[in-house]
C-alpha cells in the first residue's frame, strides 16, 4: 500500500519527540547536544514547511478546514519563534535548557493536536487519492526542504563561527592588554 501523507507525517513527530527526549536528555557543554538541537532544527523546520504545503494550504479554503489550518500555522510561528530565541542564547547558559523544556512542550503538545484532531478534520477534506498521492510528495518536499534547512543552519553556523572567533580574540586581546596594564 503507498504511504500516505499522514505515515508520512506521523514518522516524522516520532523522530520529534525523540530527538526532544534526547536533547533534554543530554549533557550541558557537550557536541552531542549541539548535534541534537541542530537535528532538531532541521526535522522541524523541514516537517513544518512540508506540512503547511500539503496539508494546510490545500484544507484552508474549506469552511472546515480553515479554524485547523490558522491554529496549526499560528503553533508552526510560535515554534520557529523559541528555536530562534534559543539559537541567540548560548548553549551553555542554564536558560538555555529551560528555553529547550518550552520548546519540547509545546511541540508535544502541537503534535498531539495534529494527531489527535487535525489530521481527522483535514482527513475529511482531501481526497483519498489526494492522500496518496501527497504521500509520496510530502516525502519529497521532506528531503528538498530538509536539504535546504541543513545549508542554511551550516552557514548560519560558519557566520556565528566566524562571529565568535572575532569575539574570542578581541576578548583574548583586551585580557593580555588588562594583565599587561596589571604588571
Ligand atoms: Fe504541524
Ligand atoms: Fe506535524
Amino acid at each position: 500500500m503507498p504511504e500516505t501523507i499522514y505515515d508520512v507525517l506521523r514518522e516524522s513527530h516520532e523522530n520529534q519527540r525523540s530527538l526532544c527526549r534526547k536533547l533534554l536528555r543530554s549533557k550541558s557543554r557537550t557536541q552531542e547536544r549541539q548535534d541534537l538541537f541542530t537535528a532538531l532544527r532541521i526535522e522541524l523546520a523541514a516537517h513544518a514547511a512540508a506540512e503547511e504545503r500539503y496539508l494546510y494550504v490545500p484544507i484552508l479554503m474549506h469552511d472546515m478546514g480553515l479554524m485547523v489550518s490558522r491554529h496549526a500555522l499560528a503553533e508552526h510561528h510560535e515554534v520557529d519563534e523559541i528555536v530562534e530565541e534559543m539559537q541567540k542564547t548560548d548553549i551553555s547558559d542554564r536558560g538555555w535548557i529551560a528555553k529547550a523544556r518550552t520548546l519540547s512542550k509545546k511541540v508535544h503538545h502541537h503534535l498531539r493536536e495534529e494527531e489527535k484532531g487535525f489530521f481527522q478534520v483535514s482527513g475529511k477534506i482531501l481526497s483519498g487519492a489526494q492522500k496518496n498521492q501527497t504521500g509520496e510528495a510530502v516525502s519529497e518536499g521532506f528531503r528538498a526542504h530538509a536539504q535546504g534547512a541543513r545549508r542554511k543552519i551550516a552557514r548560519a553556523n560558519r557566520i556565528d563561527g566566524a562571529v565568535n572567533g572575532r569575539r574570542r580574540s578581541s576578548s583574548l586581546r583586551r585580557r593580555s592588554t588588562t594583565r599587561i596594564a596589571e604588571r
